[in-house]
């Protein structure tokens, strides 16, 4: 099956799936037709709304899974591809470009009235082995145009993209030590974003990063860095920050190498306001709240998380601050974080029966300016 009658195929099961798990009749319109819940997350932003996005991850395989399927589509309206816009699944033999997998979540997304966060165009992971053996007299254009071939063949399809993705050193003493800056030298940020903007002029370019959101030298790092592309007249028009957090604030896959830094609700408004200062829109891309390192039963725990989701959640929406919010995952067992310490996480907004979770509450409470 080609792909326009796959996503065709995703796009009608998945609605037809929703009036059956639903009914018909249900209280919200949204992409998905009609969908379960008052006050679906998708409703509450928009309009003359602070926050215009609220989104999650999808793969082709969740997307042929119709409860994940219904429960994006009438939850949010924007999607991520988790995977699919890496350069290893884009690119992965030089100058060999396979767009069919990013295809099927982007025709999800238009045939559900759903914006698309492209993620990511430049990144030292998930990079195929050969990018390391183009020789350095090749490597600039090799870098212009995996980044102009991408970006140009979405043009129009896909809102936004994080065209850079986690430059900053851990530590924050400058830039991370990584094959773009070495082959290119620090200017790489630069030139994936013109690129980038040469290909869509139309689209909304990021850099993203984490452990970023608060307070502390990593912070300070990518603010000065993003404060001098803005001052060169780059076009650059945001900054992501992932938000992969515990209920500490903490950030939870990396306890063998310590993020520096804080993220309490007031160092994240006061970080997001300085970068808002430079005329930048600032979105939460990929949130996540782990709580596989507390004690306590569930109810406690699943407490904490709500708080904690509901109190980001208002930090963005307060002063108008963010203009995007995204999970990073929809149900439990989606969570990457799982692949990290081999726990359970629990660390999304539904569970894996697709029920809203305390968290899912806490989110929709804040999009809706309530405690
Ligand atoms: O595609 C292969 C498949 O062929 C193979 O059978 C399978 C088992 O080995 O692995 C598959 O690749 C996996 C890939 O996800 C696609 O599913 C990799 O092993 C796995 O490591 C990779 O994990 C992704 C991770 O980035 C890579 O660092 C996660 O799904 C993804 O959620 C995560 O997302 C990143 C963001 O892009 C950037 N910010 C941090 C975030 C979490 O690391």
């Amino acid at each position: 099956m080609n792909t326009i009658a796959s996503s065709r195929a995703i796009a009608l099961l998945s609605a037809s799936l929703c009036c059956a798990a639903w009914g018909c009749g249900g209280p919200t319109q949204s992409g998905a037709g009609n969908c379960p819940r008052d006050a679906a997350l998708r409703s509450l932003v928009g309009g003359d709304a602070s926050v215009q996005i609220i989104g999650a991850t999808a793969t082709p395989e969740q997307l042929n899974n119709p409860m994940y399927a219904s429960t994006l589509a009438c939850e949010f309206n924007s999607i991520t591809p988790e995977n699919d816009m890496k350069w290893e699944t884009i690119e992965p033999q030089r100058g060999v470009f396979h767009f069919d997998r990013a295809d099927q979540i982007v025709a999800f997304a238009q045939s559900h009235q759903m914006a698309v966060r492209g993620h990511t165009l430049v990144w030292h992971e998930q990079l195929p082995d050969w990018v390391a053996s183009v020789p350095a007299a090749a490597f600039r254009q090799m870098f212009i145009d995996h980044i102009y071939n991408e970006v140009f063949y979405f043009r129009g399809r896909v809102a936004r993209w994080d065209v850079v993705n986690e430059a900053i050193a851990d530590d924050g003493n400058g830039l991370r030590q990584t094959i773009f800056r070495d082959r290119l030298g620090p200017d790489y940020i630069a030139l994936a974003f013109i690129t980038a903007n040469a290909a869509d002029p139309a689209a909304e370019l990021y850099i993203n990063d984490y452990g970023a959101e608060g307070a502390g030298d990593k912070a300070n790092e990518l603010f000065r860095t993003v404060e001098a592309l803005v001052h060169a007249g780059v076009p650059i028009h945001g900054v992501g920050l992932q938000m992969h957090i515990d209920t500490q604030y903490g950030v939870p896959w990396n306890y063998f190498e310590p993020v520096v830094g804080t993220r309490s609700p007031p160092e994240i408004a006061a970080n997001i306001a300085r970068f808002r200062a430079l005329g930048l829109h600032v979105q939460i891309t990929e949130m996540d709240v782990s709580i596989a390192n507390l004690l306590g039963i569930d109810f406690t725990r699943f407490e904490l998380q709500r708080a904690v989701y509901h109190d980001v959640v208002a930090v963005c929406v307060q002063n108008r601050s963010c203009t995007g919010i995204t999970v990073w995952g929809l149900n439990d067992s989606a969570s990457w974080l799982n692949s990290q310490l081999l726990i359970p996480q629990n660390a999304l907004l539904f569970d894996d029966m697709f029920a809203p979770k305390p968290a899912y509450f806490g989110v929709q409470a804040a999009l809706a300016g309530r405690p």
